[in-house]
């Protein structure tokens, strides 16, 4: 694979390039020997699973993609008023880019953008698309999980930061972490900071789980891929027309659950190691927490952050939040 990584972050990306298949062994092995069998979510997001996700963002069925959008080229000048030349924009979970460049045609004299996100091609892919499109902006990608600690260049350290987290990936996490996620973002970014979230809101059950189980197939396609990870990457043998895709909505955790459900009773070797599933048992994949506006004012208050605006759709669907730390 052919990485196009800043080299002053070659460091990180090496080290960090070590950490993911560790990181994955351990987090397959472990979430397999539990009684209730899950993989964290991050690790849909492979080569493959980073480009079926954009395909999940263009379906009908896939309202939060538009409704952001929609959102941020509202209300992105109204937001820009307040930040400092010069800083410096991290995003957080990044993908492929495509909301931040609404931020980039409208942010004032930026000094760099630093996208972080686990999967290296999508990291690369958008750094080569953003390189033409702004070719005076410096791109530093970092290959990173931002659940634990990474370090942002020297380069960077006295330049203001504005942080971005867009895509409702903080409901990916559960309402603790989340908060914890959220303070880390505070120091990581400093008092002067700003951030914009997105926020995938509370709403109809069935226009939920249609958004998790679109009629082609693709968010099943997305979380299938994972089992043929485990089978590339930690020699697991895993047979994949031996489960199905299913979404459901758990109404007293207040979140959008994936899982892979086992169609038969069935053995799976990972890493010489055996697993066994009986016909209907669950692994779990993915979980997004959807929040009302007031319950996610709490969480953010909760993580020391002030909450400066807030921005909904007519129809309630998506929010998008602009808060800064509340260091005093
Ligand atoms: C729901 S997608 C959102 C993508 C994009 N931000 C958007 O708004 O369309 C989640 C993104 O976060 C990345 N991601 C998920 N968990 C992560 C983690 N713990 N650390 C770094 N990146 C992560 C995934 O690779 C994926 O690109």
């Amino acid at each position: 694979m052919t990485q196009t990584i800043d080299t002053q972050n070659d460091h990180h990306f090496q080290s960090n390039k070590i950490n993911v298949n560790q990181d994955f062994a351990g987090a397959v092995l472990k979430g397999l020997s539990s009684k209730k069998k899950s993989i964290p979510s991050r690790y849909l997001y492979d080569a493959k699973g980073s480009v079926l996700f954009e395909e999940i963002t263009e379906l009908e069925e896939y309202y939060p993609t538009r409704t952001e959008i929609k959102l941020l080229e509202e209300n992105t000048r109204d937001m820009v008023g307040q930040f400092p030349e010069g800083a410096v924009l991290v995003e957080f979970g990044s993908g492929s880019s495509r909301k931040t460049e609404i931020l980039l045609r409208t942010l004032p004299h930026l000094k760099a953008y630093i996208p972080v996100d686990v999967s290296p091609t999508a990291l690369d892919d958008a750094k080569a698309r953003l390189t033409k499109k702004f070719p005076d902006l410096r791109i530093a990608p970092i290959v990173a999980n931002f659940m634990e600690p990474f370090a942002l260049p020297d380069w960077c350290a006295d330049a203001p930061k504005i942080g971005f987290f867009p895509g409702s990936t903080i409901g990916n996490f559960k309402p603790s972490e989340a908060i914890g996620l959220l303070e880390y973002f505070a120091q990581d970014l400093g008092c002067s900071s700003r951030l914009i979230l997105g926020v995938d809101l509370k709403k109809d059950e069935d226009r939920l789980v249609a958004a998790y189980d679109d009629r082609e197939g693709v968010t099943a396609e997305f979380n299938l891929n994972v089992l043929t990870r485990v089978n590339r990457e930690l020699d697991g043998t895993f047979d994949v027309s031996g489960f199905r895709h299913v979404a459901r909505y758990n109404e007293n955790e207040g979140r959008m659950e994936m899982h892979l459900e086992s169609r038969k009773d069935q053995s799976v070797e990972i890493l010489g190691r055996r697993f066994d599933f009986k016909k209907g048992e669950s692994l779990h994949t993915e979980n997004s927490y959807k929040y009302s506006v007031q319950e996610f004012h709490d969480i953010g208050d909760r993580a020391g952050w002030e909450n400066l605006a807030t921005w909904t759709d007519e129809e309630s669907l998506f929010s998008v939040h602009l808060m800064t730390p509340a260091c005093n």
